[in-house]
């Protein structure tokens, strides 16, 4: 089963309590994600893509308009829905199997398979050796792949993930990469992903929606259309990757003189 995810013209703003000064993060979103799409969302840092994605997973309201998933607003963290937070929110106190176990609590499992199906995500990652270690003793990139595995585990409808392969060095970003791309297509799970790197926007997604600067608005929306449908590898070395990240360099002016890099 996968699920939609609609962004019915969606303001979101913040009020300071104590200055009253109100910043508008995203104003007017509309989107349509349809049930199995995986789409990037691209923006300059600040633009409102967190923001985004915490109202997604039922975090924040939005101020005005609506955020649906299979057409029922979101009103409150959802069991179908997986997501990663930009920073990891693993549980210190927990071992880094039992912070996989966390999201698989509410199943109808018992406590063996519990164990045995967050193990399994652990092996994915290459953590198997790390399960009985805890957040403080691993790498900022252990600890990315350890929050990516607990989203996985709980095979979830949706996914929404903030920057997950960001702070992993290139050759494990490549292989999780991979391992995260089969899983999308195997599991046909919806996905929204958010990413500084376009070129991974372009290998990672069938559909990349590009945001302007602060208050996000929607500038420019389009399907990733390459020969290879999920090998990020692949599509890496595919020409036409290149063009379609020169389009997202251009929309963000990343080639222009002073701008705020992305
Ligand atoms: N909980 C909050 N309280 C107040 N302001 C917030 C809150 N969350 C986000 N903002 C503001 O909303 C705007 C958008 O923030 P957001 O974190 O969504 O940006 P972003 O696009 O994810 O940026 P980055 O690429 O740097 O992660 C910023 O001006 C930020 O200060
Ligand atoms: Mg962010």
């Amino acid at each position: 089963m996968t699920s939609n995810l609609d962004f019915a013209q969606v303001t979101k703003s913040f009020t300071d309590a104590k200055t009253g000064t109100t910043v508008t993060a995203v104003d007017g979103m509309t989107f349509s994600i349809a049930a199995g799409e995986r789409v990037a969302v691209v923006g300059p840092s600040g633009c409102g893509k967190s923001t985004i994605l915490n109202m997604a997973s039922g975090l924040y309201q939005p101020t005005r308009g609506e955020v649906l998933i299979d057409g029922r607003p979101v009103t409150a963290p959802r069991p179908e829905v997986g997501f990663m937070l930009q920073k990891d929110l693993l549980l210190p106190w927990r071992s880094i199997v039992e912070n996989v176990e966390f999201g698989l609590e509410e199943r109808p499992l018992s406590k063996a398979d519990r164990r045995k199906r967050a193990l399994e995500e652990l092996t994915r990652m290459q953590l198997g050796e790390f399960a009985d270690s805890y957040p403080h003793q691993l790498s900022g990139g252990m600890r990315q792949r350890a929050a990516l595995a607990r989203t996985l585990a709980i095979d979830p409808e949706v996914v929404l993930l903030d920057e997950p392969f960001s702070a992993l060095d290139a050759q494990t970003k490549l292989i999780l990469q991979r391992h995260f791309a089969r899983t999308l297509a195997r599991s046909g799970v919806t996905c929204v992903l958010i990413t500084h790197d376009l070129n991974e926007a372009v290998i990672m997604a069938d559909r990349v929606i590009v945001l302007s600067g602060r208050p996000g608005r929607v500038i420019d929306d389009f399907r990733i259309e390459l020969d290879e449908p999920v090998d990020p590898l692949t599509r890496k070395f595919d020409p036409a990757s290149a063009v379609y990240a020169r389009r997202l360099f251009d929309l963000l002016h990343l080639g222009d003189d002073d701008e705020m890099v992305a």
